[in-house]
């Protein structure tokens, strides 16, 4: 370990405990014999008051900031643990530091490398969130971890974003409902969640400074919704703020949206950390509800000493001491972090967790394979079928590329991860020939490695490209966003080339979304977005294309036809004017905009293809059921008609006929995933509460459901809609 233990051990107990499969944080019992915060019994408030009133203002201030890159200050005399942070949210992330971003080049901390975000929001499953953020929970705890930086809920508004791929979807009801999910997920195993970046940071252009314009209808409806889930409905521990600003104020502690909405309008009780050097002065982060202060850099020096410069540490102490500063502010602080020590156990005998287990890596197996999108496939190109074809050429660098390790802190040091070529490979078995020729490279592109890709495209009975961004800069990583969506190194004219020489020829994606496949699309006859998929990413991938499951994925976020289709693009406000950037498109986000302006997308959100087929029949609205939390409830069924057993995610939409205020041809306000055997049937039924029917209505402060016309539109993606029907809304109300 990077720091001593520091606090002596009651070996005994604590061996008994191990073979129990059970660790127990060891503390140093105060002179006192059974203080009341020791004992686990007592309610978790009385806890918080009990410890915090025996601490010193010096201990208290350790409290609120780093004492490392990713931990905080034990406090031995009291028994309070060194509390450790980590990376999320695709994994837990390698050990760095403890005073550095190098590795810490330790030997016990590789983890399960779970598909990026943007992968689990392909599956619009809720079970798979939560089963995601259960493999991160429980490897949080094998890892000695306390809280875990994730899930990230910003809704991307442009799809260069730089960091999409780690982001779940454009549209917030998703976001919400899986990021929920993923929260409960990791919370059910004694570790907090810190859901991330709190809020709307969705661009990575200017993201340290930038001052976010937008008005309080697109705040509250299409930014807020996935935090507000994750407080209200998920009891996320931990927020991390943004490192951009919100109407002038940094947004981590802006007083507005930390003061006022989080910890007002939504009662958290938790904690707000800063991101990494998010931290830009001390009162108005003592005043703005920053509670934990962390990464910052404290010029000319990057050590131990450091820590103690931290806005929130020497300074704050000076100015409690000078009179500059209530202790009540402080208090506050300290309360809200040990609140989230006590309600994660550290104090109590604690799961320990397990890592790298076979069942975590299934969860990552799953969750790739129902991520995957079928974008194209003509004439049932796809599946393959192993037993007809005799040789196979695999084309590309992300055929090969092990993309889970990057980039920066999202990526995760992982025991293996099957490649692309690998899962195909082990999955056709010694039967089919198989060629890898890698067509382009980030290093030296080039017409050779073209031509050897054509020869062997020509060669065989299919050609495979497995194409895509990689995390290299600008090409989905953090700090920069990508220049365009149009495929790197010459992939292009790879693509084109290899189907002239072979019309099988299958293009497989590696990226976030959304990629531009301009010049090749029509030619090309199956095309599978397939993610960046995690460690068993290739075994997905095989499973997929030769049809031992069906896709199932459907898109989360729309491609454009062109960029400039795009909101911010079309309306020229990204990346920002002189550091400011307007939401001129406002509510007008991903589908939205593309629907209400009528533009046609290349594909639409909730998009997705299946090796089988599915039919919806029957719709109903059945007025008031779910113990009265709803007012009306879609029952529908969809069968599957193809030969092929299969998932299908239906969509519900809400459209408001005569809104009292401007609203999106649209909203996503349900889903559902059914898997379905060929010929099974099966009833869906979702319920809308008063929020599915409702806009922001700023002058209201408030939710309002307006008594009036809607129309209930049950769709297969976003732009197919099956079943649709009239819904009268008897009474207007105004939700909080
Ligand atoms: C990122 C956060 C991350 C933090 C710590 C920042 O650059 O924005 O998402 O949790 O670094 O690695």
């Amino acid at each position: 370990m990077i720091f001593p233990a520091n606090l002596p051990c009651r070996s005994g107990q604590i061996i008994s405990l191990l073979l129990l499969g059970i660790v127990m944080v060891p503390v140093t019992l105060p002179a006192e014999e059974h203080p009341l915060y020791l004992n686990s019994d007592q309610p978790v408030e009385k806890r918080v008051e009990d410890l915090l009133g025996r601490m010193t203002l010096e201990e208290k201030i350790s409290q609120i900031h780093g004492d490392s890159k990713f931990s905080t200050a034990p406090i031995p005399r009291l028994g309070v643990p060194r509390r450790w942070l980590s990376d999320g949210p695709h994994g837990v992330r390698e050990d760095v530091g403890p005073h550095t971003w190098n590795p810490a080049g330790r030997t016990d901390d590789f983890a399960t490398a779970m598909p990026a975000l943007s992968a689990l929001g392909s599956t619009w499953s809720s079970e798979l969130a939560f089963a995601y953020g259960e493999v991160i929970g429980e490897e949080s705890r094998a890892r000695g971890k306390d809280i875990i930086l994730g899930p990230i809920a910003d809704v991307p508004r442009t799809p260069l974003s730089g960091r999409i791929y780690e982001y779940i979807g454009e549209d917030p009801f998703l976001v919400a409902r899986l990021s929920a999910n993923y929260v409960r997920g990791v919370q059910s195993h004694e570790v907090a969640a810190c859901i991330k970046h709190f809020a709307a940071n969705n661009q990575e252009v200017g993201r340290a400074t930038i001052n976010m314009d937008m008005d309080e209808r697109t705040l509250r409806e299409i930014y807020l919704p996935p935090f507000e889930a994750a407080v209200r409905e998920a009891g996320v521990w931990a927020v991390m703020g943004a490192y951009s600003r919100f109407r002038g104020e940094y947004c981590a502690y802006n007083d507005y949206l930390i003061n006022k909405i989080l910890k007002g309008e939504w009662g958290f009780p938790g904690l707000v950390m800063s991101d990494w050097s998010g931290t830009h002065s001390t009162p108005d982060p003592v005043f703005g509800g920053l509670d934990l202060e962390m990464g910052t850099l404290v010029p000319g020096s990057e050590d131990a000493q450091s820590y103690n410069e931290y806005y929130l540490a020497r300074p704050f102490l000076e100015g409690i001491r000078n009179g500059q500063y209530p202790v009540s502010i402080l208090d506050d602080k300290v309360r809200r972090n040990l609140r989230v020590m006590f309600a994660t156990h550290v104090f109590d005998i604690r799961e320990r967790g397990t890592l790298n287990t076979s069942e975590h890596r299934a969860t990552a197996r799953r969750i790739a394979e129902e991520g995957m999108v079928l974008l194209k496939n003509d004439a049932d190109t796809l599946p393959l079928n192993p037993s007809r074809i005799t040789s196979l050429a695999v084309i590309g660098e992300n055929a090969v590329r092990r993309n889970a390790a990057g980039f920066f802190g999202a990526g995760v040091k992982t025991m293996y991860e099957i490649t692309p070529l690998e899962g195909i490979v082990q999955r056709v078995g010694s039967n089919v020939n198989v060629t890898y020729s890698t067509g382009y490279s980030e290093q030296n592109g080039g017409t050779n490695l073209i031509e050897r890709a054509v020869t062997a495209a020509r060669q065989a009975d299919v050609a495979i490209v497995v194409a895509g961004f990689n995390h290299s800069r600008s090409l989905d990583d953090e700090g920069w966003d990508r220049k365009d969506l149009e495929l790197p190194y010459g992939q292009n004219e790879l693509i084109q080339r290899v189907i002239e020489a072979n019309p099988r020829t299958i293009v497989v994606l590696v990226s976030g979304p959304a990629i531009d496949p301009g010049p090749w699309l029509a030619q090309v006859p199956a095309v599978l977005q397939a993610n960046y998929s995690g460690m068993e990413g290739g075994h997905a991938l095989a499973r997929v294309l030769f049809g031992d499951v069906s896709p199932s994925g459907k898109l989360a976020c729309t491609y454009p036809k062109r960029l400039i289709d795009s909101p911010p693009h079309a309306l020229d406000t990204y990346p920002g004017t002189n550091g400011t950037l307007f939401y001129k498109e406002g509510l007008l986000v991903g589908y939205r905009w593309f629907d209400t302006k009528e533009i046609e997308p290349l594909f639409p959100f909730g998009y997705g293809l299946s090796y089988t087929r599915f039919e919806y029949s029957a719709l109903k609205l059945i007025p008031g059921t779910n113990a009265g939390q709803s007012i009306v409830t879609a029952e529908f069924e969809i069968a599957n008609t193809g030969r092929r057993p299969g998932a299908e995610v239906a969509q519900l939409y809400v459209h408001q006929a005569r809104p009292g205020l401007p609203r999106p041809a649209k909203e996503l306000k349900g889903f559902q995933k059914v898997m379905l055997k060929p010929r099974e049937k099966q009833k869906v039924s979702i319920p809308l509460d008063q929020r599915a029917f409702a806009y922001y209505d700023p002058a209201k402060k408030g939710w309002v459901a307006e008594a009036g016309e809607f129309k209930i539109l049950i769709g297969s993606s976003s732009r197919d809609i099956r079943l649709q029907d009239d819904f009268h809304l008897a009474a207007t109300t105004v939700g909080k």
